[in-house]
């Protein structure tokens, strides 16, 4: 109801989040990045879950001091039960319990997926939620898969990555190409300034509504390798048509699955949801197809791509209006199936 209050905690990953959320509306969501993975090029999950215990206290009353609220006021705690590293998941797990105790709420688990996706019904005065059933493309550094969402939590996985998640592949990519992790983000903005039909790398064919993106990592590894030979610099003065070969490779091969799983399930309410739907290219991608398909797209704020704990406290309030909670024994769970 409009008068529930409830914070939601994140922390499968690399970053520490916390969110105020009260009916629909989210009234504060903080989270605190780790800059420490940056030098390793990817996340050390031992160094994550440190950085989680040092940040977590400081993001939860961050939120509740930026949405006016004191602890008196909560009236549930939702929390980031899985998929993630056990160790950063182990944080917010054992914090949110804890505090459910002290205050004696309720305690709602999360699925950090169906999070990612119903992010959408998050309220916003300029934005239409999704309406069910609809196709969420789901695409964040450890996932990749198309989702037929049928209602709130009747989702079934209709395709998916069978190696790399397209997040990782640009995040690996990225670093045969010298970038920065998460190298996602830095693509994307290099890309504008380059021609996306430089190059061509070999992607494979795969079967139903499936991805596979190792393949493509390994077709610019070779071609880099095989360039740097004859020119040391050619990464740098090629950086950016590169960028926009690569990102409209691995973008193009989501868009094709999407598009045939749109055309076969007769489905044109189409969304995106996790990390990689903060591309720009991506989102682009979507737009174009309300004028040639005639879809309705639902691209998510910003704020909502990544992993943020709004998206948490969302899927809490829905599961608090049907009084779905769990118990204080509740343990985290790296793997969680949607
Ligand atoms: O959802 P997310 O924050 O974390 C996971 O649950 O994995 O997704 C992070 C991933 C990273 O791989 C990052 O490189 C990618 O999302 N990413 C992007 C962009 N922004 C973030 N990839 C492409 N273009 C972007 N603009
Ligand atoms: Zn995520």
């Amino acid at each position: 109801s409009e008068s529930t209050v409830i914070l939601g905690i994140e922390s499968s990953c690399d970053d520490t989040s916390a969110a105020v959320i009260r009916g629909n509306k989210i009234l504060s969501n903080i989270a605190a990045t780790q800059q420490v993975h940056n030098e390793y090029g990817g996340v050390v999950p031992e160094l994550a879950s440190r950085a989680h215990q040092q940040n977590i206290i400081p993001v939860v009353s961050k939120a509740l001091i930026q949405a006016n609220i004191q602890q008196k006021d909560i009236s549930a705690v939702g929390f980031t039960r899985g998929p993630g590293l056990l160790g950063s998941l182990l944080v917010g797990t054992s914090f949110a319990k804890s505090l459910a105790m002290s205050l004696q709420v309720p305690l709602i688990e999360v699925n950090h997926l169906q999070a990612h996706i119903l992010a959408h019904f998050i309220e916003d005065a300029n934005i239409m939620p999704p309406k069910f059933p609809f196709l969420c493309l789901t695409v964040s550094g450890g996932h990749t898969m198309i989702v037929l969402v049928k209602d709130y939590f009747q989702m079934q996985i209709i395709g998916k990555t069978i190696d790399d998640a397209a997040g990782e592949a640009f995040d690996k990519i990225g670093k045969i190409l010298q970038l920065d992790y998460p190298a996602g983000p830095i693509i994307d903005r290099m890309a504008k300034e380059g021609d996306p039909l430089r190059f061509s790398f070999s992607k494979a064919k795969m079967e139903n509504y499936d991805y596979s993106f190792s393949g493509v990592k390994t077709s610019v590894l070779y071609f880099i390798q095989k360039l740097l030979k004859e020119d040391p610099t050619f990464i740098q003065s090629n950086i950016y048509d590169l960028c926009a070969s690569v990102q409209k490779t691995i973008i193009d091969s989501l868009m094709v699955k999407l598009e045939k799983a749109s055309e076969e399930l007769g489905v044109k309410e189409v969304a995106i949801a996790g990390g990689v739907s903060a591309n720009s290219f991506l989102r682009a991608e979507m737009k174009k197809r309300e004028e040639t398909l005639g879809w309705n797209t639902y691209i998510p704020k910003f704020e909502y791509t990544t992993d943020n704990a709004a998206m948490i406290a969302m899927v809490a309030s829905l599961k608090f209006e049907r009084g779905e909670f769990c118990d204080l024994d509740v343990s985290a769970a790296a793997r969680y199936d949607l």
